[in-house]
């Protein structure tokens, strides 16, 4: 029998063969694997999807808003949007907008870019891939390779587009300039999020962006390969975000759960629509009245799937600033959950403990 120490090894050296490959998960499904490798192979309980019984799934959909009366003068309209989305950032964390005002064209642009840039010569690619987040973008497979229980089936490609866009000759000719332009889109649409939310928890319009929320943007284009053995891997393994507020565009091909209530709930595809959800700064910020949710995304047979993930976050970056519940919030019946911190201590924090299963806001629990 091989011991713990011998299969650890072999492990660690078959994550580093893989990583030096340069060419992702999509490298091994190009070479026509029939079987996934050991360091893909999840164990069965994070696989396991306990679903809502049917008789009260209907209670079980992620509510889907439709944002024409954001930027109306019809107050009533207003109003009753607010409402809405505070609502499904209280009891969900997550929901999906439409006619949110990013033309059709510029979503399909996008995912077709991030298309195009994991399926390239990959002598093109392997050029970009890299780990050092100091570099101005990153391409590589599963950003916590060596520190995760099991790698998952995916391929991402980010960069940071806001404060400081990176000139487009930096990125990849693939989808540098659309990368930028629809950044500039989620950023747009970004701002009338948080000023709806400021609305919905009783601050002033500009409460939550006069707070920095929407200082920095990082951008990651995931491409989550057609996989032989879909069933025992993940394409993301569960976590909350580290950020603010997530805009996500996912294509058509579904897999995305949110884990509501201890059921996985679908986040179905719907044309056109982005998938918004709450992070955990969020949640710190509000002092829980906004719900930052576990969600993963499944391996797929018929894929490959392709999403765009917008974080309002500077996760990455050195910042200062101190963060704590919003005082406006406090009272004698509702003190402060969590301690002060910044983002950098945060993100800290959030990236040793990797995808584990538990919430970073844990740490900050008072
Ligand atoms: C993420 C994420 C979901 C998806 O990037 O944090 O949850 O559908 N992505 O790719
Ligand atoms: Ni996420």
């Amino acid at each position: 029998m091989e011991s713990t120490a011998t299969v650890a090894l072999d492990r660690s050296t078959q994550l580093k063969a893989f990583d030096e490959t340069k060419t992702g998960v999509k490298g091994l499904v190009d070479a026509g694997i029939a079987e996934i490798p050991a360091i893909f192979r999840a164990p069965p309980v994070t696989l396991a999807s306990p679903k809502p019984p049917s008789s009260i799934s209907s209670q079980f959909t992620i509510p889907t808003i439709d944002l024409r009366g954001g930027t109306d003068s019809m107050i009533t309209s207003r109003r009753s949007l607010v409402e809405k989305i505070g609502d499904a950032a209280e009891r969900w964390g997550f929901f999906q907008v439409i006619n949110h005002g990013i033309p059709m064209e510029v979503l399909e642009k996008m995912r077709e870019g991030i298309r195009e840039f994991h399926e390239q010569d990959p002598e093109v690619r392997k050029r970009f891939y890299s780990r050092d987040p100091s570099s101005k973008m990153v391409y590589s497979s599963n950003f916590d390779l060596f520190s995760s229980p099991a790698a998952n089936w995916r391929d991402t490609l980010g960069c940071y587009t806001a404060p400081d866009p990176p000139n487009p000759e930096d990125l990849p000719a693939t989808c540098g300039e659309m990368m930028i332009e629809y950044s500039k889109e989620v950023m747009k649409l970004g701002k009338l999020l948080f000023e709806l939310l400021s609305e919905a928890l009783g601050l002033s319009t500009n409460h939550l962006k006069d707070m920095d929320c929407t200082n920095s943007l990082l951008l990651l284009g995931h491409y989550y390969p057609p996989c032989p053995q879909p069933d025992l891997t993940l394409g993301l393994s569960k976590h909350s975000d580290n950020s603010f507020l997530t805009l996500l565009l996912q294509d058509h091909i579904g897999g995305l759960q949110v884990l509501h209530d201890q059921y996985w709930v679908d986040v179905p595809p719907v044309p056109g629509a982005l998938v918004v959800n709450v992070g955990d700064l969020l949640q710190l910020i509000t002092n829980d009245k906004f719900i930052s949710v576990e969600h993963r995304v499944l391996a797929n047979g018929a894929g490959p799937r392709i999403s765009v993930a917008c974080f309002f976050s500077s996760y990455l970056m050195p910042n200062p600033r101190v963060y704590g519940p919003i005082k406006e919030l406090l009272s004698q019946q509702n003190p402060p959950k969590y301690r002060d911190t910044t983002i950098t201590e945060y993100a800290n924090f959030y990236r040793s403990k990797g995808f584990d299963g538990t919430s970073g806001l844990l740490y900050l629990k008072i």
